[in-house]
């Protein structure tokens, strides 16, 4: 049980140790619907969980332990309640009523600020790993309605792996996935991050786009039907002028992938026919990470001394 986390998370169980993988997400299209009185807002948009991920174990703490204890390989990352992975062990405990402790090791891999929901995933992991080491007190239907309560992209981790989400981002949908996983996705991020927050804050209403998501999430189920590149017009993402706003090398970044061969070397091109482009080039969640869809390789403009430091996956 679990959806796409207990498919992808389980690497191996010793003696009362898991070891997970924890896996991030990318967001083919993302329409923001309306601003809410509760000032969050209601988004629709295309999630689909990726094979890019952290590395988690969890141990349930011996009897008497009274905290949780959350080593983390970043230590830019705090480890205190203001974590996600703290604040899903607190949430397991009040909906369970276990008082039991436990020790986590995250190993990072996911750069934050980056759109990927790699914290959410952590999130979601130590959810659905704490409930396999107390025996499953929770379903996964449940575990999934609870993740909504401490983050809007949490939920999504419990979906089969690709879903619409609206409301915040916790409602889910499983839908058919629209881009075989055999798709290269590169993903590129500057080495400044984007804070969610601002980035709503200084979204523009005005100046979002009109696309009916459904007609979008239509297109993107059409064209993984049938097995068709994933179509550029449909990767709509309202959070791309206020992140752009707030980065504008951000934008230049992605016309730069946009307009890259996927393969950079001149072999991949035999007899000059001319290189092929990426199929779609997008910013995923709140920034600042780009994706570009069917690039195997990464460009050779990255090289440039004025992009060093990106990361690069
Ligand atoms: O839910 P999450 O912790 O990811 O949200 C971080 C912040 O991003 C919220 O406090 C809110 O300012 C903004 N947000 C929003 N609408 C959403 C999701 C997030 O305004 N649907």
């Amino acid at each position: 049980q679990g959806g796409v986390i207990s498919r992808v998370a389980v690497q191996c169980t010793a003696a009362g140790r898991l070891a997970l993988f924890s896996p991030s997400k990318i967001n083919l299209f993302l329409r923001v619907m309306r601003r809410r009185e509760d000032g969050f807002h209601d988004l629709a948009s295309l999630f689909h969980v990726i094979d890019l991920g952290d590395d988690m174990t969890f141990e349930l703490l011996p009897e008497g332990a009274d905290r949780d204890q959350l080593s983390c390989s970043d230590p830019s990352i705090p480890s205190d309640d203001s974590n996600l992975v703290i604040k899903a062990l607190h949430l397991f405990r009040r909906k369970t009523q276990t008082a039991r402790f436990f020790g986590v090791t995250l190993q990072k891999k996911v750069p934050h600020g980056a759109g990927l929901g790699g914290g959410s995933g952590n999130a979601a992991t130590t959810l659905w790993a704490a409930n396999e080491l107390m025996g499953r007190p929770a379903t996964a239907a449940q575990l999934l309605q609870w993740s909504g309560e401490i983050g809007s992209d949490i939920s999504v981790f419990f979906s089969l792996g690709a879903a619409y989400c609206t409301g915040r981002g916790e409602v889910v949908e499983d839908v058919a996935p629209p881009l075989p996983l055999t798709t290269p996705l590169l993903l590129v991020k500057p080495p400044v991050g984007l804070a969610t927050p601002r980035i709503f804050k200084s979204l523009d209403l005005s100046r979002r786009s009109a696309a009916d998501p459904l007609e979008l999430l239509a297109g993107m189920t059409k064209a993984g039907a049938t097995g068709s590149p994933l179509p550029q017009a449909l990767c709509v993402h309202d959070l791309e002028q206020p992140a752009f706003d707030n980065l504008p090398e951000l934008k230049e970044l992605k016309e730069r992938l946009a307009s890259s061969p996927v393969g950079s070397s001149p072999q991949d091109s035999p007899g000059g026919a001319e290189q092929q482009r990426p199929a779609a080039v997008f910013m995923t969640g709140s920034g600042s990470t780009i994706v570009s869809v069917g690039c195997d390789t990464p460009p050779a403009f990255l090289a440039d001394p004025n992009y060093k430091d990106m990361f690069v996956s």
